[in-house]
C-alpha cells in the first residue's frame, strides 16, 4: 500500500481583483514507505503548493491527497514540515526549540527530552543543545529545525528547498547528513528543490515539474545504492541523469 496518493489535483488560487492564479493541474502520483521522492522544477511552478497540499496546509481546488488512504485536510502529527527558513524562536535555546511540538502536541516531556538529545546527538549538535539559536551557523540552525520536526517522530518528512539558504559547501554536507539521518530513522521524505544535481543526488525518484501551472514532465528512477556519498556525482550515470532533466527547461527557465 502507497503511504500517500496524489489523485487528479488542481490547484487555483483567487487573486485580490478577482483573477486566478492556477498553480497545479492535473497531479497524479503516490509515493511509497521509506520511499525519498525529489521534486524538482522552475520557480512558481507550484512545488511549495504541492507540499503544503500533502501537508494539509492548502486545501486542493479538485481532486486530492491521501495519506494511508485517509483525505489529507489538516496538518497531521505524522506528517512533518522542515521550511526553507528554520524559524527557530530566538529566544529558546536549541534544545527548548527541538521541544516545541512536545508542548504543542502535549505529549510526556521526559520521554520526548531524551529523543530529542538523542537527534541532537545524531546530527553532531549535542554541545549546542544549551546555545541560542543566533550563535549557530546556518547549517547548524537548519540542522536543529530538523530535529524539532523529527522529535514527535512523523512516518514523513515534507522538506521545501530547506538548505536553499546556505553556501555550496555547507549545503553538500546537509544532503549527505539528510540522507544518513533518514536513513537510521526510516523516514519517508518528500523534498522539494530547486536544484537538479541536489534532487538526483537525493532522490530514489526525482519527479519533474513543468512551469506553471506545474504538471508533472517526468518521474525519473535514480538507482544508486545507498547511503550515498558525494563522489556519485562524479558519475556518468548520474551526469546524464542531470542532462535529461536540465533538457525540460529551456534557457528562459534554468533553474539553478
Ligand atoms: N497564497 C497564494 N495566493 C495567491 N497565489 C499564490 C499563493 N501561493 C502561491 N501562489 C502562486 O502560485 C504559484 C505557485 O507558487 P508556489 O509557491 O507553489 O511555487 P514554487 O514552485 O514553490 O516556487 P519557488 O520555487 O519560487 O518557491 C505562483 O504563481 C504563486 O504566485
Ligand atoms: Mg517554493
Amino acid at each position: 500500500m502507497s503511504l500517500l496518493d496524489v489523485r487528479n489535483l488542481y490547484v487555483r488560487y483567487a487573486m485580490r481583483r478577482g483573477e486566478a492564479v492556477s498553480a497545479l493541474e492535473d497531479i497524479n502520483f503516490v509515493v511509497e514507505p521509506g520511499e525519498f521522492l525529489t521534486i524538482v522544477g522552475p520557480s512558481g511552478c507550484g512545488k511549495s503548493t504541492l507540499l503544503k497540499v500533502l501537508g494539509g496546509l492548502v486545501t486542493p481546488t479538485s481532486g486530492e491527497a491521501s495519506f494511508k488512504r485517509t483525505r489529507v485536510n489538516r496538518p497531521r502529527r505524522e506528517m512533518g514540515f522542515v521550511f526553507q527558513s528554520t524559524v527557530l524562536l530566538p529566544w529558546r535555546t536549541v534544545l527548548e526549540n527541538a521541544l516545541l511540538p512536545v508542548e504543542v502536541l502535549n505529549l510526556d516531556r521526559k520521554t520526548y527530552t531524551e529523543r530529542a538529545k538523542d537527534l541532537l546527538a545524531l546530527v553532531g549538535l549535542s554541545d549546542f543543545s544549551n546555545r541560542y539559536p543566533g550563535e549557530l551557523s546556518g547549517g547548524m540552525q537548519q540542522r536543529a529545525a530538523i530535529v524539532r520536526t523529527l522529535v514527535p517522530d512523523p512516518e514523513v518528512l515534507l522538506m521545501d528547498e530547506p538548505f536553499g539558504a546556505l553556501d555550496a559547501m555547507s549545503r553538500e554536507t546537509m544532503n549527505v547528513e539528510t540522507m544518513r539521518i533518514c536513513l537510521e530513522t526510516k523516514k519517508t521524505v518528500v523534498f522539494v528543490t530547486h536544484s537538479i544535481p541536489e534532487a538526483v543526488f537525493l532522490g530514489d525518484r526525482v519527479m519533474v515539474m513543468t512551469p506553471r501551472p506545474g504538471k508533472i514532465a517526468e518521474v525519473l528512477s535514480i538507482r544508486f545504492a545507498r547511503p550515498r556519498d558525494l563522489d556519485v556525482m562524479g558519475n556518468s550515470v548520474f551526469a546524464s541523469a542531470v542532462t535529461r532533466i536540465r533538457s525540460h527547461f529551456n534557457v528562459k527557465h534554468t533553474i539553478d
